[in-house]
């Protein structure tokens, strides 16, 4: 497989992709980079065998194989829109919130598929939702980890909305940690601590075929403190705010 794989936004997710594909098994692949990120760009072809700078987003959609999107949704429209993609060529949008209605309306293009990397496609360790299940995506995502194939919008929308809890993940870390700074541990010991316990739990979470709820009560002794935590968390409204928040996520998410 030489097919060139052309990138139309060269930041933090288009740099965990490349990094994490070059080390992989479709790692012979060419890769073409969008130069806006002057810095990032440079430094990904220097750094990496195969991987060159374009002259022009245009440039990438002329030159390469497949297209991957991965601009922000605000310029999306306007960058979109100022090219010419070829109808035959496949496209990846990685866009936050942007329907297949509008990226065809922008792109013109019919095999275009969106999926959801998030940063651990670097050390090829992912689980990528690919909706509709495009070959061409199952492909690469699936040298990145696992490539999920999502088959209707909702599911998908599902997804994208659940990857937005990374930053709550580590909001919920630091809370603990400052609070365990408040009883006179060093930042370092909170820190190593929690990193540990979360990093237990989420072994365990993969490995068990438990519910979440079973888990939860091996986890918890009767009438003890992860008991009491998890109650006193929840008749404070944290399991409703939860709630709330994805919801609220979700309505983003459908664009
Ligand atoms: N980060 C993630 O974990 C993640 C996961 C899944 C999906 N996504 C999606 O992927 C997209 C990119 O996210 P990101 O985190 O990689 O954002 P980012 O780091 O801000 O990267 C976006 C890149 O697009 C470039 N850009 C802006 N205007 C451009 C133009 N006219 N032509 C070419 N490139 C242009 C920016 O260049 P400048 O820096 O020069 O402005 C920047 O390098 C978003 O739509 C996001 O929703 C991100």
């Amino acid at each position: 497989m030489t097919e060139t794989i052309g990138f139309i936004g060269t930041g933090t997710i288009t740099a965990a992709i490349v990094r994490g594909l070059k080390a992989s098994a479709q790692g012979q692949r060419p890769v073409l980079l969008s130069p806006r990120s002057a810095q990032l760009s440079a430094e990904l072809a220097a750094g990496l065998p195969g991987v060159s700078v374009a002259s022009s987003n245009q440039d990438v959609l002329d030159r390469a194989d497949l297209v991957v999107l991965a601009v922000r949704p605000q310029v999306a429209e306007a960058v979109l829109t100022d090219l010419r993609f070829a109808p035959e060529k496949p496209v990846i949008s990685l866009i936050a919130g942007l329907d297949h209605d509008r990226l065809r309306a922008w792109t013109g293009v019919a095999r275009l598929c969106r999926a959801i990397p998030l940063p651990f496609v670097e050390s090829r360790n992912d689980a990528v939702p690919v909706f509709p299940p495009l070959p061409e995506a199952m492909q690469i995502f699936g040298a990145l980890g696992q490539a999920m194939p999502v088959h209707d919008r909702a599911a998908f929308d599902a997804y994208a909305t659940l990857s937005a809890l990374m930053g709550s993940y580590f909001g919920i870390v630091e809370v603990a940690q400052d609070w365990g700074k408040a009883q006179g541990l060093t930042e370092a010991e909170a820190r190593a601590y929690l990193g540990r316990m979360f990093a237990n739990l989420g072994t365990v979470l993969q490995g068990s075929g438990l519910s979440l709820a079973d888990l939860r009560h091996e986890h918890s002794t009767a009438g003890g403190l992860n008991e009491q935590a998890f109650a006193e968390f929840t008749k404070a409204g944290g399991t409703a705010a939860l709630t709330a928040a994805l919801n609220s996520v979700l309505r983003r998410a459908q664009g």
